[in-house]
């Protein structure tokens, strides 16, 4: 009895994977992992073992075309995230198993930004940082930050699961290097979808711009002046560089100075003509400003009248600087 009732059982469980695999039939999708742009359409061919075949679908759908076991439709405006459009058939007495395609939508950026990079101070730490907007799928995305052609940081997101587009910020901290002035940087994003899909590159540049202004500008100036004659003053700025982008401010007595400047050897220095006009105590003052780096240096300077003795005495500076001291 119990051996009867084994093979009938048996007997019953062959007959009905038999029958499954012939009743049930099939239904597919084709194709079953295609890869979108956001808002784009898109082409699917539903085919099963009976002719009475549809597709359930979110997005707008038209017939595309018609076979005797298949039937294809074409999906516009794809701009569900997490909708995946299913096949499937009607046999009659039977149902087989549905089909469903994962539509993966992407979005190309819609703005890549390298922050703008500050004037910066050797020797200082400062904040590279790339905005992404605007992106799907982000799992798909390397950002690269670059100083000229090395990589400063390669970034993934395997990690990131969700497939609304959305916004990436990447950070890298960086020692500002003399050497590295006038290097551009570069943030470089790629949304790979091969081989279903494109490689999509967007960049963002920008170029280094780095200080370094370790030594004290120094004033050249005689301590005293005559009222009314001609005295070069100069400011000579050492351990600038690059000393080419000094820039120079000389003010006496609160007037600005005409300016000469000129680098030699490393060291730039800037040259102007006071003609002091009035008796006294008197600021000299140069500021030097390299990127973000200013310094200034002052000096006072006492002017002394040369009165009505300057007219006879004009051809010979030594007197006249001799009567000047008398009259200390
Ligand atoms: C749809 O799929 C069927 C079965 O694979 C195929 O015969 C037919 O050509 C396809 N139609 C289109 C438009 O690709
Ligand atoms: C299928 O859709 C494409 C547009 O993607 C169109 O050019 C073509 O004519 C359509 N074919 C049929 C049979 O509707
Ligand atoms: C990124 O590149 C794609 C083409 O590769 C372009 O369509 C898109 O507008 C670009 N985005 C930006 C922010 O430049
Ligand atoms: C995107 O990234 C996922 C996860 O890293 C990967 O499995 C997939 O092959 C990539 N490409 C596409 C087109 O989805
Ligand atoms: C001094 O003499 C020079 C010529 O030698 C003349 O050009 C100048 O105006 C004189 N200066 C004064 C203050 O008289």
């Amino acid at each position: 009895m119990q051996q009867v009732r084994i093979f009938f059982l048996l007997a019953l469980g062959s007959w009905a994977s038999e029958k499954g695999a012939t009743k049930e039939g099939f239904v597919r999708i084709s194709p079953e992992n295609p890869v979108v742009e956001f808002g784009g359409s898109l082409v699917l061919n539903c085919s099963a073992s009976c002719e009475t075949i549809g597709l359930e679908t979110a997005f707008t759908k038209v017939p595309n075309g018609t076979g005797s076991n298949w039937r294809a439709f074409l999906l516009t405006d794809i701009r569900d995230w997490v909708s995946d459009p299913l096949c499937y058939a009607n046999c009659g007495d039977h149902q087989p198993k549905p089909a469903s395609a994962t539509i993966t939508i992407y979005k190309p950026p819609e703005s890549v930004e390298l922050n703008p990079v500050p004037e910066m101070e050797a020797g200082k730490l400062y904040d590279l940082m790339c905005r992404v907007s605007g992106v799907a799928p982000i799992r798909n995305l390397t950002v690269t930050l670059l100083k000229g052609a090395e990589q400063l940081l390669v970034k993934t997101f395997e990690d990131h699961t969700a497939p609304e587009a959305g916004p990436v910020v990447v950070k890298h901290r960086i020692i500002a290097q003399q050497n590295d002035h006038n290097k551009p940087v570069t943030c470089q994003t790629s949304l790979d979808l091969r081989p279903r899909g494109p490689l999509l590159k967007n960049t963002s540049h920008s170029i280094l711009r780095i200080f370094d202004f370790a030594g004290t500008p120094q004033l050249h100036v005689g301590l005293f002046l005559e009222a009314g004659i001609e005295m070069t003053v100069t400011c000579d700025a050492s351990e600038v560089s690059p000393a080419e982008e000094a820039v120079f401010d000389l003010r006496f007595a609160g007037m600005p100075l005409t300016l000469n400047t000129r680098v030699t050897g490393g060291v730039a220095s800037a040259q102007a003509v006071v003609i002091p006009s009035s008796v006294g105590e008197h600021e000299l003052l140069c500021r030097v400003s390299l990127g973000p780096v200013t310094k200034n240096v002052k000096k006072m300077v006492n002017v002394f009248g040369t009165s009505h003795i300057c007219n006879w005495v004009n051809q010979s500076h030594s007197i006249l600087i001799q009567i000047t001291f008398n009259n200390l």
